[in-house]
């Protein structure tokens, strides 16, 4: 240990240059980006394959920190393990990697070195995958020490580590990856970390060396452990298999991406790859927290507030869970062993880019995008006026909801407040997770006692986009057992689900008037105020066709020859979408007309029309309509009125739908 003060005990003094005012603009543009997430966008922008057209303001900001720290000459590069007493005090490297797979780098981000310390969270992850939660906490504490990172503190009673954090604790943890030899268990940890660090990872042999030729005081915690049973067998290949972990060679930007997997909730967001099952994150993040920067933990998470691990090659990483990691890479180290240049870059960056944990906006009411009534926004079922005019007065029982983000205990429990408040006035609730992010199991049961309260009073609960949340139905299945299908209602997209609920709300009003079977000449919308002999006039020349469920009566750039008139069935309009699928835009039952706006305008057909049942129509070609302006003007006007009517009724319910969405 001689030349390394590591026993001094020093603060955060560090002279750090004033901020300039345009890192100031930089850290707002950057504050607006955390928030809005858009991080997806930014992967796509920011992908290492292509050069973005100019440079982003947070590489701008990162290269300013780097300016600025590269300045600070304080620490001394570690020299008890000889190896790393080669490496040069001027390196200095910073990586920040969202969620969404940007990154940003500095300096000497692909400089090689060892990751050490950084090793034991993950680590620690392994073990928590082979031997689950319990097993691996008999061997090993959760508690900090207080004390370095190579103090020998065992629980006095059982021997047990305090903590993964510590070397004793790190060895233990060490003792219980799995694998048959230890040339398994090596391949497996390098494995493990090139999942994180997204990219195969190899083991610097002059360190490993190095250590395990000098590690005299990790072998004695080695047989201290043993002594303890806290790792069974021979401790010399548990040791040995610690110093490789330690040997492990990365990069600052390898550490910046690992600690983005952890933020990520185990998914590492440049490849994609799971690294660790998601439900380990949190106990993962929980020790970097309280241990991870062993006795000046304290003093970064009150002053910095991110999950962190320091190593002593010069290594730092921190995680802002969800957000982003961060890797800062400095050989000099502090009294304590963590980079200097690390601690201060880190501290700016949680100062100045906001991203101390406890730190956090309240975003559960955001969860509500948009919520709406049954009154105010309608499915795309064309109604007859009297229906409409039902659900104009008793639309308000159909309560929509679209929700956004992430579906958690706190942002579900203000979905349910909401919809309780006004449970008085619901008959149904339709919940749209279209722009949910990620939904957990505390939201499923919140939502599956809602479900219960609202049955119970004869209420219904209809969710749409739920395919991709495969939680929530396995959920339902479990607690509603036999009564899932009669309570679990989930409709591919709102608009059917509008739909459900306004069928039933209109039968259930009596105001149901769709004409079941074949209508007459009369009943046609577009043949009101029509005269007997206005009709048995028309009549004449209308043509009789029928097409099956599924068949396509119009397709997009049709020329208009005809005007169509729904005798029996129902028929949908359906536009393309760039997703492929095609958009419901309206749908029309028998008594409806539809293809009025090739009468007016001539123009191609712009939308399909696609039979949904067994349907006929009778046809009225446009040059008869126009003969008929000649030999019956009466008629063609009454109907143009009528075919105006009808587009005034739906541009009025596109203007309130308009005004609901904004
Ligand atoms: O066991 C040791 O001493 C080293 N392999 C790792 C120590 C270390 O990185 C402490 N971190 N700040």
């Amino acid at each position: 240990m001689a030349g390394n003060s590591w026993l001094e005990s020093t603060s955060l003094d560090v002279e750090i240059p004033p901020l300039s005012l345009q890192c100031v603009r930089i850290v707002w543009v950057w504050h607006e980006l955390c928030l809005s997430g858009t991080s997806q966008m930014l992967r796509a922008t920011m992908n290492p394959n292509t050069k973005p057209p100019c440079s982003s303001p947070v590489q701008d900001y990162l290269e300013q920190l780097h300016l600025e720290f590269g300045r600070v000459g304080d620490g001394q590069v570690a020299t008890y393990i000889p190896e790393l007493a080669k490496a040069n005090p001027n390196w200095f490297g910073i990586c920040l990697v969202t969620s969404g797979g940007a990154i940003y780098e500095v300096g000497d981000s692909t400089q090689p070195f060892t990751i050490q310390s950084i090793s034991k969270p993950f680590v620690y992850g392994l073990a928590l995958e082979d031997h689950g939660r319990a097993d691996v906490l008999a061997r090993v504490g959760l508690e900090p020490t207080g004390d370095a990172f190579n103090s020998i503190s065992l629980d006095p009673g059982s021997g047990r580590p305090r903590n993964p954090m510590i070397n004793a604790g790190a060895i233990a943890t060490a003792g219980l990856i799995s694998g048959k030899t230890p040339k398994t268990r090596r391949k497996r940890l390098l494995e493990m970390m090139g999942s994180y660090a997204g990219r195969e990872l190899e083991l610097d042999e002059a360190v490993y060396r190095s250590e395990s030729e000098t590690g005299h005081r990790n072998r004695a915690i080695g047989h201290m452990l043993r002594n303890f049973d806290m790792i069974t067998g021979d401790p010399t290949p548990v040791v040995e298999l610690y110093f490789q972990q330690c040997s492990v060679s990365v990069t600052c930007r390898d550490l910046a991406v690992m600690a983005a997997t952890l933020a990520n909730r185990g998914v590492n967001p440049v490849t994609g790859k799971q690294a660790i099952r998601g439900e380990y994150v949190e106990s993962v993040l929980s020790v970097m927290g309280s241990c991870g920067m062993y006795d000046f933990a304290g003093e970064w998470i009150y002053k910095i507030g991110m999950p962190a691990k320091s190593g002593v090659a010069g290594g730092v990483i921190a995680v802002l869970p969800g957000q982003l990691g961060i890797g800062v890479f400095s050989p000099p180290l502090d009294s304590r062993g963590n980079s200097v240049r690390g601690i201060g870059v880190c501290n700016e960056l949680s100062r100045s880019l906001d991203l101390h944990l406890f730190n956090r906006p309240s975003s559960a009411r955001s969860v509500i995008r948009l919520k709406y009534t049954g009154a105010e926004l309608n499915s795309s079922r064309v109604r007859a006026p009297q229906e409409s005019q039902a659900l104009h007065e008793f639309g308000a029982a159909i309560k929509a909801y679209q929700l956004q983000g992430h579906l958690n205990f706190t942002t579900s429990e203000v979905v349910v407040h909401d919809i309780l408040q006004g449970l008085n006035t619901t008959e149904y609730v339709v919940l749209d997770l279209k722009r949910v992010l990620d939904l957990n199991e505390s939201a499923c049961r919140l939502f599956y006692h809602l479900l219960l309260k609202l049955s119970d009073q004869g209420k219904f609960l209809i969710f749409t986009h739920a395919e991709r949340f495969p939680v929530l139905r396995r959920f339902m299945k479990v607690k509603l057992d036999k009564r899932f299908e009669e309570l679990f209602r989930v409709l591919a997209d709102n608009d059917p689900a509008l739909e459900w609920c306004e069928n039933r709300l209109l039968e259930k009003t009596a105001t149901s008037t769709s004409l079941n079977g074949r209508v007459k000449h009369g009943d046609y919308d577009l043949f009101a105020d029509f005269t007997q002999d206005e009709l048995g006039t028309v009549a004449t020349l209308l043509k009789r066709r029928s097409y099956q469920g599924g068949e396509a009566i119009i397709q997009i750039g049709d020329e208009a020859r005809h005007l169509f008139l729904l005798a029996r069935g129902s028929v949908s309009v359906l536009i393309p979408l760039a997703s492929g699928v095609s958009k419901r835009l309206a749908t029309f039952s028998a008594g409806m007309g539809f293809g009025e706006m090739a009468v007016l305008d001539r123009a191609p057909r712009s939308a399909m029309i696609q039979a949904d049942t067994e349907v006929e129509c009778d046809l009225l070609a446009i040059e008869d309509l126009t003969q008929l302006g000649e030999t019956h003007p009466t008629i063609k006007i009454k109907l143009l009125q009528n075919i105006s009517l009808g587009l005034c009724r739906k541009l009025r319910k596109a203007n309130r739908e308009i005004s609901t969405l904004e």
